[in-house]
């Protein structure tokens, strides 16, 4: 079986580079699964949709190419935001799970950072992190990260958008984000992205010994 580490945490935790950086280490490929649900939602709110209609983004979301996840749009804090929105409906889901489940089967490995990553989509992975931080740390890493990439905004707005998309996501009926059983918890707050990279490392060298697949 594939080597599958699966990412999970709420946004902002840390889980995008965590899962960028042991993806580069190992040299597996990685997906972005927030991208899909990005699109998904850009894609309805660009053709001027109705993003509460089951229908209107199923059909986006079975419509979406890989070459639409390239839209720097899809990087804003307004589509993060239409993403969580479709990201309730069940079909929708669905839609995008056998294509999340392809690209995770891949050999030797693969990493894939979300939200039901272990829960759902692997939930036979042997790696699992579910990495959180609290909402203020999380309010102001995603602060800065959009006043760098050039968007004026207000620190309080990200946390209150933070809480929001928290509230949203962990209690959706399908899939909500929630730590698989079996992943191992990382609490990043009081970490840099060094040191949570490698308690991240660590953790998956331990499932890597444990499932027989030693590096090498
Ligand atoms: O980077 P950030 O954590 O803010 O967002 P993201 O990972 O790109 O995810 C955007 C939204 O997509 C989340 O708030 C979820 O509602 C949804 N999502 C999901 O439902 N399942 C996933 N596996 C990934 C994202």
């Amino acid at each position: 079986m594939a080597f599958i580490i699966a990412v999970d945490g709420p946004a902002a935790s840390g889980k995008g580079t965590i899962a960028s950086r042991l993806a580069k280490l190992y040299g597996y490929p990685l997906l972005d699964s927030g991208l899909l649900y990005r699109g998904v939602g850009l894609k309805v709110a660009q053709d001027g949709g109705d993003l509460d209609d089951v229908s209107v983004a199923t059909a986006a979301a079975l419509a979406l190419r890989p070459s639409e996840l390239e839209q720097p749009e899809l990087r804003t804090r307004a589509a993060g935001e239409l993403a969580s929105r479709v990201a309730v409906h069940t079909p929708v889901r669905q839609a995008l799970r056998e294509f999340q489940q392809r690209f995770a089967a891949q050999e030797p490995g693969s990493v894939i950072d979300g939200r039901d990553i272990g829960t759902v989509i692997a939930p036979a992975a042997p790696a699992k992190l579910y990495v959180t931080a609290s909402a203020e740390i999380r309010a102001d890493r995603r602060w800065r990260q959009l006043v760098g990439q050039g968007e004026a905004v207000a620190y309080d707005e990200i946390l209150a958008d933070i809480r929001k998309r928290d509230e949203r996501d962990g209690g959706r009926a399908d899939s909500p984000m929630t730590q698989a059983a079996d992943a191992v918890l990382l609490d990043t707050s009081e970490m840099t992205i060094d040191q949570a990279f490698d308690a991240a490392r660590r953790i998956v060298e331990t499932a890597r010994a444990r499932s027989g697949n030693l590096p090498g």
